[in-house]
């Protein structure tokens, strides 16, 4: 079987190479569906284990003579090490990887304190090439725009899918159109799109307004579109719970804690642990956490409703990342929660504000929106929604510098915020660093 595109709601097939993003009989989403690896269960386990390379040995001046070059080169990527469940019938050649992936699982007991939970990973896509997990996606959505021809690719986003097309398609040698809310993107992103050869539009609007205007711009002026809806964004997203689980040596951990904005990610999710638990990667699915900021929190407010109505908000929060008001892949992630046994939650910006401080003074640091993950996952705790000794895995989702902006503000409002860390002016005399020397002593 070859891989086909595959509508959720009413099963019409369409090729690999066919460009629409939505079903054309029903509008409905699509996934792609592929022939499973012939392995299961521990043969399956052992293939992507044997594939596991220490990302910083030198590649090409140390030859393996058991391995050739290409295959090498996809194994360095913590996306196309798992290729059998991202894009089986790849031809090495299209792949456009930086790599990406092979991102850290980290344990600092601050924070697990601060969340009041025993064990908790927490895995930073920060450390992605350009700072998100959106290059996991993009690199199997810009590998299929090279498959497929497209003379440009383009994409709505609220800063880190355009930061990361723009990479990616610069690395293609492809033209990049990027459309973002003016005056809504934070400052690291915005650049990283500028640096990256991107034409970015600040479009006199909302990220929803964006995407609408993107979609009709992919569909009308025949530019390849690269957001989560593209369902080869969304196959190579599933490779963070893959990375995940294999970290874990596969044994899976009790829940998985993530931001949630577009729904793209909780989609990917759910499609991994669906793949992982059918092919005996694993046994047991865990539950999956999605945390919203309440200013923009429609897919917490479906939950709530037991999922009888999808909810849409004019958004508004201090994770711009996650600030969206109808998110696309809302059908998909509502499958995703129910699967799981998951749940769906919303958490204050002040919360947010207050976890980054707490993530990023144990020396990990993130962005606003992946903070969402620390601070739902606080409330979950404290609900005693996640118990004592469960395994908590919260998904970092952005790199710290990603928005100064508001971690300056935070940091400098010091009468203001919990947990602040404000910077002190002094003249250039040693006297003054002694003094502020003896204050720090004491306050500690
Ligand atoms: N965290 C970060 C840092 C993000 O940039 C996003 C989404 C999310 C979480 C939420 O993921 O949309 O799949 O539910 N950013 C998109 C963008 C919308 O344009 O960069 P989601």
């Amino acid at each position: 079987m070859k891989t086909v595109q595959r509508c959720d709601d009413c099963g019409t097939e369409l090729g690999p190479g066919d460009t629409a993003m939505a079903c054309p009989k029903c509008e409905g989403l699509l996934s792609l569906v592929y022939e499973a690896p012939a392995e299961r269960g521990e043969a399956l386990r052992a293939r992507f284990d044997s594939r596991l390379v220490i990302p910083s040995a030198p590649v090409i001046p140390n030859p393996s003579p058991v391995i050739p070059s290409e295959a090498r080169d996809l194994h360095s990527s913590g996306v196309w090490r798992f290729r059998e469940l991202v894009l089986p019938d790849v031809d090495s050649a299209d792949v456009v990887t930086h790599p990406e992936g092979n991102t850290p699982l980290l344990a600092r007991d601050s924070v697990a304190q601060w969340c009041g939970v025993d064990t908790l990973l927490m895995k930073h896509e920060g450390a992605n090439p350009t700072g998100s997990f959106k290059d996991r996606g993009m690199t199997v959505a810009v590998t299929q725009a090279r498959r497929v021809g497209a003379s440009a690719v383009a994409c709505a986003s609220t800063g880190n899918t355009s930061a990361s097309l723009a990479a990616y398609a610069a690395h293609a040698r492809l033209p990049a159109l990027v459309l973002v809310p003016s005056g809504q993107v934070s400052l690291g992103k915005l650049a990283q799109s500028l640096a990256y050869g991107a034409k970015t539009l600040l479009v006199r609007g909302d990220f929803d307004a964006c995407l609408r205007l993107a979609r009709d711009a992919a569909e009308k002026l025949g530019v390849y579109l690269a957001n989560s809806i593209n369902p080869y964004r969304i196959a190579g997203q599933k490779t963070i719970v893959l990375e995940l689980l294999q970290q874990l040596r596969w044994r899976a951990p009790d829940w998985i804690v993530l931001p949630a904005g577009n729904l793209g990610n909780t989609s990917a999710f759910g499609a991994a642990l669906r793949e992982a638990v059918a092919l005996g990667l694993i046994e047991k699915s865990p539950r999956i956490a999605a945390v919203q900021a309440s200013g923009a929190a429609p897919f917490a407010a479906s939950y709530r409703d037991g999922f009888r109505e999808r909810h849409t908000v004019r958004a508004d929060t201090v994770a711009t990342a996650i600030k969206i008001g109808d998110p696309a892949s809302y059908s998909r992630a509502v499958r995703v929660i129910r699967e799981t046994n998951g749940v769906v939650l919303d958490v204050p910006d002040a919360a947010i504000l207050d976890a980054k401080a707490i993530v990023d003074a144990s020396g990990v640091g993130c962005e606003p929106a992946s903070a969402a993950s620390i601070a739902g996952t606080r409330e979950l705790a404290s609900r005693g929604e996640i118990k004592r000794g469960e395994r908590v895995v919260a998904v970092l989702t952005g790199h710290v510098l990603k928005d100064p902006g508001i971690l300056l503000d935070y940091h400098k409002e010091a009468s203001r915020t919990k947990y602040a860390n404000a910077p002190t002016e002094i003249d250039a005399d040693l006297s003054a660093v002694e003094r502020v020397l003896k204050l720090s002593r004491t306050a500690r």
